[in-house]
C-alpha cells in the first residue's frame, strides 16, 4: 500500500473528517469495519429472538405493542448495519451466510435465554442500557455511513431503554411475586451484561488500531466502568439488589467498583457454548431456509422490472 496514501488517510481521520465509501482507505480499516459493522448487524437480528419469544405472551395489549415495535425495530437496525456493511464491498449474502454457519460472531449476550416476563424488563433495561453507551460513541466513529446509521439507531435504543426500565419499575413495586421477579432476572443478566462489552482492555486485540482509527471512542473497559456507574442508581431506585457483594463506591475516583468478571464463561459463550447459541443459530437458519421463496420472488420481479425498463 501507498506510504502516503496511508499518512494522508490518518491525518484525514485525526483532522474529524468522515471517511466515505469512495475514498481511499487501508485495506485493514475497510476490514475491520467490515467485522464490526457485520458482527453488529448479526447482534441486531440474532437479538430478535430471545425478546421475541415473549410477544404472544405480553401481559397486556400497551405491553405487546411496545415489545411488537421494538423486535420490529431491532430487524431495522440489522438492515441498515447489513446495508453500511454492503458500502465496504461485502455483499448481504456473503455476511449472512458467514452467520448461519457459525464463522461470524455477534453478541455474547443473545445466547442467554429470557425465562420469564420480567427478563423482558431486564433485557430492556440492561442490555439495551449497555448497547446505547457503546453505540452513543459510535455516532462519531470516523466511517461516515456507520457513524450516521448509529444516529437513528440509538434514539430507538433509548425508547427500548425506557420500555425496559418501566416493565422493572412496574414489577419491582409490584406484588412481592412480581419483585422477586424482577430480582431473578436482574441476577441472571448482570453480569453477561457486563460481558457485552468485550473483554479487558489488556485483551482486546483490535482496541489500540480501532482507537487510532477514530472507530473506537472509548475502550471497552472505559464504556464498562459508565454502564455500571450509570445503572447502580437505577438499581436503588428499584430497591434491587445487583448481583455483585464486591460492588463498592469509590469516593476517590467517584465510580462503582465492581468484583472479577468471569471471563472464562465469556470464552464458553464465543466458542458457541452458552446456553442458547445452538437454538439461536437453529432459529435463524429456519428462518432462512422459510423465506428463500421470497428472495426469489423478489429478485424474478426486479429482473423483470429491469428487463421491461429496457425494452
Ligand atoms: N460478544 C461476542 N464477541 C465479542 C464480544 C461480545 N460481547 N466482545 C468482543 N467480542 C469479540 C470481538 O468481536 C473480537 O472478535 P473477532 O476478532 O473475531 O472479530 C474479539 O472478541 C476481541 O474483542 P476486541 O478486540 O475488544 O474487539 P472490538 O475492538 O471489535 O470491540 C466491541 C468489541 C466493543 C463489541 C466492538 O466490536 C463494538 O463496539 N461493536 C459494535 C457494537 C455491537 O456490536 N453491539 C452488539 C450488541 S448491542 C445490540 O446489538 C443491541
Amino acid at each position: 500500500e501507498d506510504a502516503g496514501l496511508a499518512a494522508r488517510f490518518q491525518e484525514r481521520v485525526d483532522a474529524e473528517e468522515r471517511i466515505e465509501p469512495n475514498d481511499w482507505m487501508p485495506a485493514a480499516y475497510r476490514k475491520t469495519l467490515t467485522r464490526q459493522i457485520s458482527q453488529h448487524a448479526h447482534s441486531e437480528i440474532v437479538g430478535m429472538l430471545p425478546e421475541g419469544n415473549w410477544i404472544t405472551r405480553a401481559p397486556s395489549l400497551r405491553r405487546k405493542a411496545a415489545l411488537l415495535a421494538k423486535v420490529q425495530d431491532e430487524c431495522g437496525h440489522g438492515l441498515y448495519l447489513y446495508a453500511a456493511a454492503e458500502t465496504l464491498g461485502a455483499s448481504r449474502e456473503e455476511l449472512v451466510d458467514q452467520l448461519l454457519e457459525g464463522r461470524a460472531k455477534y453478541s455474547s449476550i443473545f445466547n442467554y435465554p429470557t425465562l420469564t416476563w420480567a427478563d423482558i424488563g431486564a433485557v430492556g433495561w440492561l442490555v439495551d442500557g449497555a448497547a446505547i453507551m457503546n453505540q452513543i460513541p459510535l455516532c462519531r466513529c470516523s466511517y461516515g455511513p456507520y457513524a450516521r446509521a448509529m444516529i437513528r439507531v440509538c434514539k430507538e435504543e433509548s425508547f427500548h431503554q425506557r420500555q425496559g426500565y418501566e416493565i422493572m419499575v412496574t414489577l419491582a413495586k409490584g406484588t412481592p411475586e412480581q419483585k422477586a421477579m424482577a430480582q431473578d432476572a436482574l441476577d441472571r443478566w448482570w453480569w453477561p451484561c457486563l460481558m457485552m462489552f468485550g473483554p479487558p482492555d489488556a485483551a482486546s486485540q483490535h482496541s489500540d488500531q480501532s482507537t487510532r482509527w477514530k472507530i473506537k471512542r472509548f475502550s471497552n473497559d472505559e464504556l464498562r466502568q459508565k454502564f455500571v456507574d450509570a445503572t447502580v442508581p437505577q438499581a436503588q431506585y428499584l430497591g434491587l439488589t445487583l448481583p455483585d457483594p464486591d460492588l463498592a463506591f469509590d469516593e476517590e475516583a467517584g465510580h462503582w467498583r465492581y468484583g472479577e468478571i468471569d471471563w472464562e464463561e465469556f470464552k464458553a459463550v464465543l466458542a458457541g457454548n452458552g446456553p442458547c447459541n445452538r437454538d439461536r443459530l437453529a432459529a435463524r437458519r429456519k428462518a432462512h431456509e422459510e423465506g428463500a421463496w421470497v428472495r426469489e420472488a423478489a429478485s424474478a420481479y426486479a429482473a423483470k422490472r429491469e428487463a421491461r425498463a429496457a425494452r
